[in-house]
Parts: C-alpha cells; structure tokens; sequence
C-alpha cells in the first residue's frame, strides 16, 4: 500500500508500474480522468524543482488536485507529532508523498497513515526518482538485462541507495565508483538486500574505489550531487577534493561503450560531479530523466491505489 522504498514493491510490481509509466506517456489522454475527484498532500522538509512540480503536475493532469504543504517552519513531530499527522491528513486526502530527513519519520507516517504514503525522498532512499529512471533506461536501450550501470561519486546516497535496490530488481548490472570508507561507500543493510535480489535476477553487484574500472564496458553512467540537501555547507571543500577523483568527465565517458548515455538525477552543477561538457553534450539524457518523473509517479500513484484501469 506505501512505497517507502523500492524492498515495498515485488520485482513484478516494479515491472508492472514501469511499463504503466511508458504507456501513460504514450497515451496520456486515457489517464485525464484517472484520479478524479482525488487529492494528493505534498508534505516538504527539503527544497524540490522536479518532485514537486511533476507531482502536481501528474495529478492535474489526471484530473485530480494536489496540496502543497510545507513543514520547513513547523518541523514534523515537534509542533505536532506525526502520528497525528498522518492520522489527520488521512482524513481529508486519498494519498500522500513527502520529502523528508529521515527515513524513520517517513516509515512512521506510513504506518499511522489510512493512506498510501509516498517517499519523495529520505536520507536514505529516493525512489521515485529511481523508478523514472529505469523508465529512461528502457526507453534509450530497449531492456534492463544484460545492461550496466556505473555510478561515480557520493555512494552514501538516497540515490545509490535505490539505484542498487533497483538495478538488481529488473537484472541490470550494477557498478558503483566512490572513495574508500564506510562514510561514501553504500550502507551495509542496502547492499545486503541488492546482493540477496542480485542472485534472483542474475544481475551483478559491485563497489570499486576506481572511476576507470567502474565504468568499464557500461551503457549508462550515472552521478548525482556531491553535496546532498542533507550536507552542511562547510563540508563542501573536504567533499570536492575527496569525490574529483570520481568526477564524470569526456575522458572518463570515453572509457564506457561508445553508445553510453550519461545520466544525473538533477539538481547539478557543472565543474563538480560532471563537466559542461558532458552534461550538455551529445550523450547526455538529463532532461528525459527528469520528464520521466512525471510518468513515473503519475504510474506510482495509480498503483498504490489500485487505480490501474482507465
Ligand atoms: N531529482 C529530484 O528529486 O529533484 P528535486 O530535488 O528538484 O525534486
Ligand atoms: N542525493 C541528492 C538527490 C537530489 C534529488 C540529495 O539528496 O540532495
């Protein structure tokens, strides 16, 4: 009923929404109508241009309506817990999402929710964006199996984090390039969980302290912000001198498939995780990503409330 991770959906699900997403985009037009008279709550801790804007977005255009709510000023569980949150907000809205701090407050508005809820990201993980993404990738190469993915940089990620759960849910081979060290390699609980999926689907799993090795014959690479909202500023200068070794650059990319297409989920800034150069370039497909959004959730959405039939 919630999508707090990507471990809530079965591989078939996460299928199942992914082809949903590429025929809404298809054929919006048979959706217009799909959540009318529904209203979704958009619940922010952190700032957002695209999960804000594409699920509002997705909501009006399938006739339904959407609330922003902000609780940057009024700090979830301390003016008023969350339990009564999720308690009250189900009792006026069909659905929710939220971006949260921590995964745990998230998981608790779930459970006290009468609602789907929605992770629009945590710390932690980052789903929906996930899902998009995997959208992308089969739209660009046709299949999920047999295709690798490299991704270069902050590896203690919501980002990484859902990309390694995901990957090794639809089979696709997995390669992640960061600095040694508990504090930017993946957490231990979520590469548990990719290894355990990877022996279903056959998909390989990796971590190496090697940008050159790790994009080594991929299709698709991939980076994301050095500095995640979650980071303090003054961490910035220590972080670019320790993650540069893993920026993505044209020689970098040279280094993959000739066919490669470079991936950032955005917000990005060029000279620090990817050059100019490769954002803008030829190979790039940052902007289909982040379109995707869109589809995804409005995909997302109809399946936690069962809302699949047009
Ligand atoms: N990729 C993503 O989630 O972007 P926003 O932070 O702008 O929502
Ligand atoms: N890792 C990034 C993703 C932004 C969409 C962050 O948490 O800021």
């Amino acid at each position: 009923m919630h999508l707090r991770s990507l471990n809530d959906l079965t591989r078939k699900e996460l299928t199942e929404i992914i082809d949903k997403a590429i025929e809404i985009k298809k054929n919006p037009k048979d959706f217009s109508t799909a959540m009318k008279d529904k209203t979704l709550m958009m619940l922010f801790e952190k700032p957002s241009l695209r999960t804000r804007i594409s699920f509002e977005t997705g909501m009006t255009r399938m006739g339904g309506h959407a609330i922003f709510y902000s609780i940057k000023d009024s700090p979830l569980g301390k003016k008023e817990s969350i339990e009564d949150t999720a308690k009250t907000a189900s009792r006026y809205v069909d659905i929710i999402m939220a971006r949260l701090f921590k995964q745990e407050d998230l998981d608790a508005l779930a459970k006290y929710s009468d609602v789907p809820v929605i992770n629009a990201l945590t710390n932690k993980y980052h789903p929906c964006q996930i899902i998009a993404d995997l959208q992308t990738i089969k739209e660009k190469k046709g299949k999920h199996k047999e295709i690798k993915l490299a991704y270069l940089g902050d590896s203690n990620n919501n980002v990484t984090h859902s990309l390694l759960l995901g990957c090794s849910m639809v089979g696709m081979n997995i390669s992640i390039g960061c600095p040694k060290g508990k504090e930017f390699e993946p957490q231990k609980d979520v590469l548990d969980k990719a290894m355990e999926n990877a022996k279903e689907t056959g998909s390989k799993v990796e971590i190496l302290n090697d940008a050159e090795k790790a994009v080594e014959n991929a299709d698709v690479i991939y980076t994301d912000s050095w500095m995640s909202y979650h980071i303090p500023e003054d961490q910035q200068e220590a972080r670019v001198k320790l993650f540069m070794p893993f920026q993505v650059n044209e020689a970098l990319m040279s280094k993959a498939k000739d066919d490669a297409v470079f991936m950032n989920c955005l917000p990005a800034i060029r000279g620090m995780e990817q050059t100019a150069e490769v954002i803008d370039g030829k190979q790039s497909i940052v902007f289909d990503q982040a379109e995707n959004r869109l589809h995804a959730q409005n995909a997302i959405m109809l399946n936690l409330m069962k809302k699949w039939e047009k």
